[in-house]
């Protein structure tokens, strides 16, 4: 069930919008065979021009809860470090999404950013939507600034700056994006502990635009706390992968859902936070995806792993499996 293979193809038509070369912004990561440039404080294009054709591999990690400083947590942070660096060499990805608690910025001043370092030296771009153990002592904006080979966004929100931002793909330096990821900040203190308002209509005019400009591209959303549809969805066992305990959508109350469904475009949506779930499959057209657990400092008793993403640009379609740094059958 693990190794299940989801494919859903998309119900778009090829995006009609031209995002013109020129138009793009100073190079911001690179890969071997990926390329991103920040085109916004909100938005990058990634170019992937594979030697040969193939689909885009994404790795999602998720709740690595990095940096503790006693020993025990030391211990463990290598074994994940030593894991994950198989992990990447094993499935090969072109980029990682880190779908949140990076970090347990939130335990104190003595917690390590360290593995900032390890992500970049991974030589494979990176993005990492924000946990609530990432909402800490340290400011987002100064520990990004440690950040080397990711790429991460933001906009300006009426009362504050707002962690959400997209990434539009296109494939073979295309003028049109064929498939958009959008990341979502879904907060750390209660009653805030879902995707704000104003990421919600931030994203409602990200897709008035687009609609004006012709794009619709299929989009997947990357959140670190899981929508309350998740539930729904275990309730209704609809569900395959592990249930291990009880869905935590903290404040949320179905309206980034309802956001998802009114674009039309976002066709899955990637999850972390429990750590002890990594279920998936479909709510009312939408499918909901639990990541897996990624870090041995985190609790939980779920081997550590990821799960890959495999988006084929020309069919505007996906894949998604749990991926593990021996490669399993
Ligand atoms: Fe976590």
């Amino acid at each position: 069930m693990d190794r299940r293979e989801f494919l859903q193809t998309a119900g778009t038509g090829v995006a009609a919008v031209s995002l013109a070369t020129s138009a793009m912004g100073d190079e911001k990561s690179k890969g071997k065979e990926l390329v991103i440039k920040r085109l916004e404080s909100d938005r990058f294009m990634i170019d992937f021009s594979p030697e040969s054709p193939r689909p885009l591999r994404i790795l999602q990690l998720t709740d690595t809860h990095f940096g503790s400083p006693d020993a025990e947590s030391k211990e463990e942070d290598k074994r994940s470090y030593a894991e994950i660096a198989q992990l990447v060499k094993t499935h090969q990805p072109d980029f990682i999404v880190h779908t949140g608690d990076f970090i347990n910025n939130d335990g104190g001043p003595l917690i390590s950013f360290e593995a900032i370092d390890f992500f970049d030296d991974l030589g494979i771009p990176w993005t990492h939507a924000l946990g609530n153990h990432d909402i800490g002592l340290r400011p987002v904006s100064q520990f990004r600034k440690l950040m080397k080979n990711a790429s991460v966004g933001e906009f300006k929100g009426p009362t504050k700056t707002e962690f959400a931002f997209r990434f539009d793909v296109t494939q073979n330096r295309a003028n049109d994006p064929s498939f958009s990821i959008f990341c979502f900040d879904s907060g750390a203190r209660s009653p805030g502990r879902k995707v704000s308002q104003p990421q919600i209509d931030w994203f409602d005019e990200q897709m008035k635009k687009d609609a004006e400009e012709g794009l619709k591209t299929p989009a997947l959303a990357m959140i670190h706390i899981p929508v309350v549809e998740f539930e729904k969805l275990y309730a209704a066992k609809k569900y395959d992968g592990n249930y291990g305990e009880r869905v935590c959508y903290d404040d949320d109350k179905g309206d980034t859902f309802s956001a998802f469904k009114r674009s039309g475009r976002i066709k899955g949506v990637f999850s972390g936070h429990d750590h002890q779930n990594d279920y998936h499959g479909l709510w009312d057209g939408i499918e909901l995806v639990y990541g897996r657990v990624g870090g041995w400092s985190a609790y939980g008793d779920l081997p550590r792993g990821g799960r890959l993403i495999e988006i084929d640009l020309e069919k505007q379609a996906y894949a998604h499996k749990l991926a593990f740094h021996q490669a399993k059958s």
